[in-house]
């Protein structure tokens, strides 16, 4: 899809840091762009009223994102496992359903999802995703199983999506655009680091990138030391 092909996008989700984010970078490319967030979270939105729609509402419910995704060309999605109420799948499934056939679709997640089974982990990385999905469970408030199990419904759609799984990440002034690789384990993520407004950046940028489509790319800022001695040497990237 080229970029002139793009006029009106969705945020679900676009009142969180990263979703903030997504709605800076769409506008200052002159997209128009509907947000949706919870009620609750309108007020976090203040800083681009009259440049934005907002629609208010859960985003796993599916009436609020039939509303807001009519007549998008882009949906931008940001995938949270909180809380104990299958919300992330529940989202992923309302954008998936609801979304117009041919519309890019582009999800967030982190380096725990894998698409393929082929991602190579380490073991304090492993370590540290199991202890959140248990703690999150006894706790109820995060249910890691169900953004796995988000991921797993898009992945299977036939619909034009790209999944961008998340390195860690820090807040800072822009770097650039990420650099990818469809694996962990690549040395070029070796350093673990990406900047939230460069996540965005490349989440947006995804939308006019035809190559992302049905890629599940793990991203890294672009001026970590792993990317700077990696990059172009990788045999995983496209
Ligand atoms: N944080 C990391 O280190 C990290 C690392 C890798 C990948 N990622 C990925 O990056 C994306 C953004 O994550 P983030 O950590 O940076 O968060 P974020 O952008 O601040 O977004 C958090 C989102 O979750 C919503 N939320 C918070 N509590 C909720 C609840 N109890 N019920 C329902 N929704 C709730 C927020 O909505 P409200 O505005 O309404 O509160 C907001 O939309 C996610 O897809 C995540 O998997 C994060």
């Amino acid at each position: 899809m080229g970029t002139d092909r793009v006029k009106k996008v969705c945020i679900v989700g676009a009142s969180g840091k990263l979703g903030q984010y997504m709605v800076r970078h769409a506008l200052e490319r002159g997209y128009e762009v509907v947000g949706v967030c919870r009620e609750r979270s309108v007020p976090k939105l203040a800083a681009f009223e009259g440049r934005m729609a907002i629609v208010p509402g859960p985003t796993n419910d599916p009436d609020v994102i039939r509303r807001a995704v009519a007549g998008c060309d882009g949906v931008l999605t940001v995938l949270v496992p909180w809380g104990v109420q299958q919300y992330a799948s529940g989202t992923a499934q309302a954008v998936l359903d609801n979304a117009r056939p041919g519309a890019r679709l582009v999800f967030s997640c982190g380096w725990h999802i894998t698409r393929d089974g082929k991602d190579k982990y380490s073991r304090m990385f492993t370590m540290g995703v199991r202890a959140a999905a248990v703690l999150g469970k006894l706790f109820r408030a995060v249910e890691i199983d169900d953004q796995v199990e988000a991921c797993r419904r898009v992945f299977a759609s036939d619909t034009r999506w790209t999944m961008v799984r998340g390195s860690s990440l820090e807040e800072g002034e822009s770097q650039g655009l990420p650099v990818w690789s469809s694996h962990v384990g690549d040395p070029v993520l070796a350093s673990n680091l990406t900047r939230r407004v460069d996540f965005a950046l490349f989440m947006v940028e995804a939308l006019t990138n035809d190559t992302l489509i049905q890629q599940a790319p793990a991203i890294v800022g672009c001026l970590t030391p792993s990317a700077l001695a990696h990059n172009g040497t990788s045999h995983d990237r496209a």
